[in-house]
């Protein structure tokens, strides 16, 4: 890896980033007369800033050190800050893998960073030799990789990432949304190997938080520290940082859940393979499937009528349509409705 110090844009660099009332002051008692807050009501007090304690409670689930955990407000604002970060609009590369979440394209367009999409193989692997010679561009400042990923559903082989980060005089940015829902570890556990890595994951899934907000990012101290640089704020609510705190206690809980959502996974993965119109299911480490189909198109609209609402991917990969994993009964309903369907 290049040093950390020229991979971070120079105007990121040289910025002094705003100070909050509650950075110069971190004291919890006194009477608060800093932040033009009103001192009526109970919500009047801006949030902490840097989310001290969620940090804390995160840091002895996950086993990464506060000072390696950034919180963003979902893992969209986690992406768009690593473009802002590392890549200069106009002149500055990424690299991602097709098909993958949408977002990463959307977050390169909006900060004028051209995305090099390198295709998966037909089994949806990273294959190296098609990833090695984009390693020698000088202006590819960050790569974006999903495992498990999304919307294929399959994680990516350890041996290519360790190859791809160790690899790279760049930034990797590893989206570990859907981890939870496979037995593979985390790469977090990995930070001290590779400060090139930012490993990313979300409370939006596993922990059924998606309205919250609250994306995780971990990577080296000095990383993170660009990222407290760069964002808002406020990011993250003080309503948001106590939600999330409070679901985190109760992780014997989440872990049933996911485990039924797993066990889900594998009974609708074998009822779709009674379906007729339903053409091959690829294998999924996380909580969808996605199913290759005759007509794609005429299925999704089918199932909208049944009041069922999947996710058509056709324009990702022709005729694949990409199913959640529901509760038991919408599963049931769900392959109901498809065994009714003729095309
Ligand atoms: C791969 C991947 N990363 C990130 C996200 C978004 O996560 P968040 O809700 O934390 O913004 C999604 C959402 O679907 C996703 O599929």
């Amino acid at each position: 890896m290049e040093c950390l110090e020229t991979l971070v844009r120079p105007n990121v660099s040289s910025m002094t980033p705003y100070s909050c009332a509650r950075d110069e002051y971190k004291g919890k008692d006194g009477i608060f007369l800093d932040a033009n807050e009103n001192p009526f009501g109970n919500l009047n007090r801006y949030p902490d800033p840097y989310q001290e304690e969620l940090k804390s409670g995160i840091s002895k689930i996950k086993g990464v050190p506060s000072e390696n955990i950034f919180l963003g407000n979902g893992s969209d604002e986690i992406i768009d800050l690593t473009f802002r970060i590392f890549c200069n609009p106009g002149v500055d590369k990424a690299l991602t893998f097709t098909p993958t979440y949408g977002m990463y394209q959307v977050s390169a367009a909006a900060n004028d960073v051209e995305m090099i999409r390198v295709p998966l193989t037909e089994k949806f692997n990273i294959k190296f030799s098609d990833l090695r010679s984009h390693l020698d561009d000088k202006n590819l400042k960050l790569i974006l990789v999903c495992s498990p990923n999304n919307p294929t559903g399959n994680k990516m082989r350890r041996s290519v990432l360790d190859k791809m980060i160790g690899g790279f005089r760049g930034i990797v940015l590893l989206d570990e949304a859907y981890i939870d829902f496979t037995d593979e570890p985390s790469f977090a556990g990995y930070l001290y190997k590779y400060p090139n890595l930012i490993v990313m994951q979300t409370f939006s899934k596993a922990w059924g938080m998606a309205s919250v907000r609250v994306g995780m990012a971990f990577a080296s101290a000095p990383i993170i520290q660009y990222f407290n640089k760069m964002k808002p704020p406020y990011n993250i609510s003080t309503l948001n940082q106590k939600t999330v705190l409070k679901k985190i206690n109760s992780q014997a809980a989440v872990r049933n859940e996911v485990r039924k959502i797993v066990n889900e996974r594998e009974r609708l993965f074998a009822g779709l393979k009674q379906i007729p119109v339903i053409l091959h299911i690829y294998r999924s480490d996380a909580n969808f499937i996605l199913v290759k189909s005759i007509n794609a198109d005429k299925i999704y609209n089918s199932l909208v009528d049944s009041g069922i609402i999947i996710r058509n991917r056709s324009s990702m990969i022709e005729n694949c349509l990409r199913i959640t994993v529901g509760t038991r009964s919408e599963n049931n309903k769900l392959l109901k409705a498809l065994k009714s369907i003729r095309l």
